[in-house]
């Protein structure tokens, strides 16, 4: 199954979790948003944990001319409707912005829809549409048919969306209209990577609880306990927001399997009810600890009892929430903990990365302290950028397209799936011969054609937190290589984290055969390819390193280990100055032992420090592998740069180790094994 579907509002806290569930499902996922109340860093958290492109719209719906060109674009069989303002308070103040946003927003998308002949839409309606239903005698819990009687304007939205929907169909039943009546939906993806990142002071009780839990509000006001219920306080159905993500998939199918068209409603609820005082508890369980409340008057507009009956979803739909309270607490407390300011940090932004305004697949992500500053982008999950006293380290460009001309010399990339390189192109793995392209000389270099410097992450996941006072930044970014790509073996997944403080930049390098490879063997060896230069000028000359080993492999002819150990021509144990008569690029041995193939447990070691007259930067390198290629750029060729602009300190495994038994076992990755390293680079 390849269908579009087109998801309003995706990038917010139910449309997020909506489109996991629908890339899970087969489906192929639009989404346009205007970022109004939420962020593009759930999105590209949503294409982190599915692997897998989400194509992203900043469109107010409002704007048909944009919109209609989304549709024009991908071949949409069908839309969830779910941009919209949802704060009843609000919406009481400031009404014609809801009947603006919300109705005319819809408007629009209909148009768009009856323009484009998609005539399928499930839509975010409301148990508000219901109003008080303890008016009624028997209408707890609530069924789809109970008189609805909306008390506030942002329910009055919901309600009239709902008959211009049916108006539709009553003019033209093909089309097929899912109205989901949603009640109070919890809790965050149990990765801890998707949650509720509500703007401003929290409406909803759990964000609100959440925030009081992390510090961030004294105490929770229980908006009155003299409700008829066993504690007193009000009932609410709660439900899990992955089930409610999964109703959706559910009217997707149920609307597929029709043979025409329909207009009809499903409550979306667990079918039970909990006070006020029993997700209370619920939460500090999760937490851990009983959290500060008080108990206050009623809030206005506020009802005894909103439980739905939710029979009809549950046999119509073959739907039903699995997820408990319990669950929802437990994931929304991973959430808060682990994104305690949502997806907002504050010394961290980034934009567009590309000639094209629209391609979010390649975006610069900046982070900011006083004296330092870093920038990656998604393309090679590269490092772009790092200022130190306002004197920039690396070499980098500053216009994206450089990044894809040929000769741009590995600026500050990852390097994989084979960093550095594979000799005659040729290794030999559980019997059989893999052959890969040669891309310098007779040798395969640096991944080969088409590796990782070339391909676009997804994420990164961006987050922050303390650690001794100081601001920790981590931007995580993935990329899944499959089987016979490029020519290598096994489907591996590689996760590369950078982890900034105010003065470095560390990496961690993962790449994950995967269990369900086809093959039980592959080859891995990860590195970063960035050019350093602390010297304020185009040159690295007169920069003075000093290194830990003075132990190189020695190389043939065609720059191949002939599996010996020399030393080098000049003993960079002691300080060396850089220079044309001074340039090196020679794999280092750190330990002539190698290593196995996660070194990530392993102390980080001090391989080499390296100063400069004219800065007083010291910059330190120190990795867990078992060596490093030291490459002072002397082939540098590219506009802009000089050769021996930036000097090279690639940790990896030794080179072409698969060629070499007794070296073999460094990059050897059995199915469900991961390879690991880290490095990180000071500037002091
Ligand atoms: P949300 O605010 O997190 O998501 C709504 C998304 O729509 C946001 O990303 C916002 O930026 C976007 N949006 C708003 N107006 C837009 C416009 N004009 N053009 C483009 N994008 C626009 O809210 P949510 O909780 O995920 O709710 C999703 C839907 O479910 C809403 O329709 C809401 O009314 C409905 N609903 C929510 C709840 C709830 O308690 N969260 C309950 C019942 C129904
Ligand atoms: C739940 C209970 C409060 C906050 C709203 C909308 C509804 C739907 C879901 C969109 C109530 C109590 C709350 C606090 C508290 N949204 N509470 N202290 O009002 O049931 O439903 O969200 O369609 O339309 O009205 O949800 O989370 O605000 O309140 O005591 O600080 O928690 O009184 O009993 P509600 P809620």
């Amino acid at each position: 199954m390849s269908e579009y579907i087109l998801v309003t509002g995706g990038a917010g806290y139910i449309g997020s979790h909506t489109v996991i569930e629908l890339i899970n499902n087969g489906y192929k996922v639009v989404v346009v948003d205007n970022l109004c109340n939420s962020s593009y860093d759930a999105i590209a958290r949503v294409e982190f944990i599915t692997k897998q492109k989400v194509d992203f719209f900043d469109v107010d719906l409002r704007d048909l001319e944009s919109l209609n060109k989304v549709f024009d674009k991908f071949p949409i069989k069908g839309v969830i409707h779910f941009a919209a303002l949802k704060a009843v308070g609000e919406s009481t103040k400031i009404p014609l912005a809801y009947y603006d946003n919300n109705i005319g927003g819809t408007i629009t998308l209909l148009t768009a829809m009856q323009k484009h002949e998609v005539k399928t839409i499930v839509f975010s309606s409301s148990a508000t549409v219901y109003g008080d239903a303890t008016r009624f005698e028997n209408m707890i819990p609530i069924p789809e048919h109970c008189p609805n009687d909306p008390t506030n304007p942002y329910g009055k939205t919901k309600f009239m969306i709902e008959h211009i929907l049916k108006d539709i169909y009553g003019a033209d039943n093909q089309w097929q209209t899912a109205i989901l009546r949603y009640f109070n939906p919890i809790g965050a993806h149990p990765s801890g990577l998707l949650g509720e990142d509500p703007l401003g002071i929290p409406n909803n009780l759990l964000p609100y609880l959440a925030q009081v839990a992390i510090g961030r509000r004294e105490k929770l006001s229980i908006f009155g306990n003299d409700y008829d219920s066993h504690d007193g306080t009000p009932i609410r159905d709660y439900i899990h927001v992955v089930d409610l993500a999964k109703g959706h998939i559910a009217a997707l199918n149920y609307l597929k399997n029709l043979n025409g068209g329909l207009y009809r409603e499903w409550n979306l609820g667990t079918g039970n009810g909990s006070t006020v005082f029993d997700v209370y508890h619920a939460f500090c369980k999760a937490v851990g600890k009983e959290l500060p409340y008080e108990v206050v008057g009623r809030r206005g507009g506020d009802v005894l009892n909103l439980t739905a009956n939710a029979t009809r979803a549950n046999t119509e739909l073959k739907w039903e929430a699995k997820l408990t309270i319990e669950d929802a607490c437990k994931d929304l407390w991973k959430w808060t903990t682990e994104n305690p300011f949502g997806f907002n940090i504050d010394n961290y932004e980034w934009k567009v990365f590309s000639d094209d305004k629209e391609d979010y697949r390649n975006r610069l992500h900046t982070v900011k302290y006083d004296n330092f500053e870093v920038s990656f982008a998604n393309r090679g999950a590269i490092i772009q950028k790092i200022v130190k006293n306002g004197i920039n380290v690396v070499c980098g460009f500053d216009e994206p397209s450089r990044y894809i001309e040929k000769s741009n010399p590995f600026f500050g990339t990852t390097v994989g799936r084979v960093a550095n390189r594979i000799g005659h192109s040729k290794f030999e793995l559980n019997g059989k011969t893999y052959t890969l392209e040669s891309n310098e000389s007779s040798n395969t270099l640096h991944g080969g054609l088409d590796g990782y410097d070339k391909q676009y992450f997804f994420g990164p996941v961006a987050k922050q937190f303390k650690k001794d006072d100081k601001i920790i930044n981590t931007f995580e970014f993935n990329y899944v290589d499959k089987d016979g790509h490029n020519g290598f073996p096994g489907d591996v997944e590689c996760t590369i984290k950078y982890t900034v403080d105010d003065s470095s930049v560390a990496i961690e390098f993962v790449g994950e055969h995967l269990k369900d490879s086809p093959v039980e063997e592959t080859i891995i060896n990860l590195t970063n390819h960035s050019y350093f230069n602390i010297s304020n000028t185009k040159s690295t000359d007169g920069t003075v390193i000093k290194a830990i080993t003075n132990k190189q492999l020695e190389v043939n002819d065609e720059l191949l280990p002939t599996g010996k150990f020399v030393p080098t021509h000049t003993d960079i144990t002691k300080p060396t100055t850089l220079s044309a008569d001074c340039a090196f690029d020679y794999c280092f041995v750190v330990d002539g032992n190698g290593s196995g193939i996660d070194t990530r447990d392993s102390e980080l070691k001090q391989v080499i420090e390296a100063t400069h007259p004219n800065s007083n930067i010291k910059f330190i390198a120190e990795t867990t592998d078992p060596s490093f290629q030291l490459y002072t750029g002397i082939g540098i060729n590219t506009p802009g740069f000089e050769p021996r602009s930036g000097f090279c300190i690639e940790n990896a495994r030794f080179v072409d180790a698969i060629n070499h038994k007794e070296w073999a076992n460094q990059v050897i990755v059995k199915k469900g094994q991961s390879y690991g390293s880290k490095v990180k680079y000071s500037f002091v």
